[in-house]
């Protein structure tokens, strides 16, 4: 792991990496439009992969994916281990989801985005030998008051002491899967209304932790490598957010084990990604709560991105517009 206090800068991703990474998440966005609404999951997959993986070649860092994606459903993918960029520059770890919400995108549903986290070399926990975690995710209000170990109901109430507001009010996001009915009975005989995501519980947690939007908490089982690029993101934002790992299977746990993970363990933010110089970039592909989805205006696309560093704490919105033209 580096010490992000002691290496020399040069070897630490810096504020310039952000801006390069959100190009390759407009890009991997704009390429999965064509896709949009044609029920071809892989094909607005492998689009946004291509695209990502070509812009990402051309940015001054040393990468190495420690989040790929895709293994679950055998889409195309920026493999684990796969090194990206320059090869100049900082020594990063990086997680990538071309498109969280592949199936959002394929159906022309809401909520598909493109996303990269980046923290520095050896500080991302590489959670991909379980695929599912438990997640707890919320603003920073959070912190120190609720907990994954307790009961639902109890931290949706201590979380709605903490926010000053009735717990009436709260609202709960939570992935819409048959595994989470008595979780959302739970929410909902707590006095909490929930937020039922068809997909993509990245956004679903960074929603939980910004203030502007309608969510207090994220919770439920999902994507591990989701789980740990929401953690860049939670950084950044403050937030609060813990993950217990998840498998399905004996087998699945033991491989979790044999590959250095902690079953039934409660990762902390600080375990997730161990660095405190982290990058988190998404853009979206279809609107959504987060951004809004690729737009083309005439001769012009337009895409909004969100660009997170956590060193500095700053949150940018970035609105691009590019010439159609150079997109043929
Ligand atoms: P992808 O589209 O990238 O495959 O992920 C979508 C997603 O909804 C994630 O946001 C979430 O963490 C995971 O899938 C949940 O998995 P499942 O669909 O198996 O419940």
């Amino acid at each position: 792991m580096v010490d992000s206090d002691t290496a020399p800068l040069y070897a630490q991703p810096d504020r310039n990496l952000a801006m390069e990474l959100v190009r390759a998440t407009e890009a991997a966005a704009i390429r999965a439009v064509p896709f949009i609404g044609r029920g071809d999951k892989n094909g607005a997959d492998k689009a946004a992969v291509d695209a990502m993986r070509k812009f990402l070649g051309t940015v001054d860092f040393d990468g190495v994916v420690v989040i790929g994606e895709g293994e679950k459903d055998q889409a195309p993918m920026l493999f684990n281990g796969e090194h990206v960029g320059t090869g100049n520059g900082p020594s990063c770890d990086i997680a990538v989801d071309p498109i969280d919400g592949t199936s959002l995108a394929a159906a022309g549903r809401q909520n598909a985005l493109s996303m990269i986290a980046v923290a520095d070399r050896g500080s991302m926990l590489d959670a991909s030998m379980v695929f599912y975690m438990d997640k707890l995710v919320s603003g920073p209000e959070g912190i120190g008051v609720v907990d994954i170990r307790k009961p639902i109901g109890e931290n949706i109430r201590a979380l709605a002491k903490a926010k000053g507001k009735p717990v009436e009010q709260m609202q709960i996001a939570v992935l819409d899967r048959p595994r989470h009915m008595q979780l959302i009975q739970d929410i909902r005989a707590a006095g909490a209304g929930t937020r039922l995501l068809l997909d993509g519980d990245v956004a679903g947690g960074i929603n939980a932790a910004r203030p502007e939007t309608r969510i207090d908490m994220c919770v439920g089982t999902g994507g591990s490598p989701e789980g740990v690029a929401t953690a860049c993101a939670i950084k950044a934002l403050g937030g609060f957010i813990q993950g217990r790992l998840a498998p399905k299977t004996d087998e699945e746990r033991q491989r979790g084990i044999d590959a250095g993970l902690k079953m039934d363990h409660v990762y902390e933010a600080g375990d997730l990604v161990r660095s405190e110089n982290t990058f988190f970039v998404a853009t979206g592909v279809t609107d959504g709560g987060l951004v809004e989805g690729v737009r083309r205006l005439g001769d012009i696309i337009r895409t909004e991105s969100i660009v997170l560093r956590s060193r500095s704490g700053t949150v940018r919105r970035v609105i691009a517009e590019h010439l159609a033209e150079r997109w043929l």
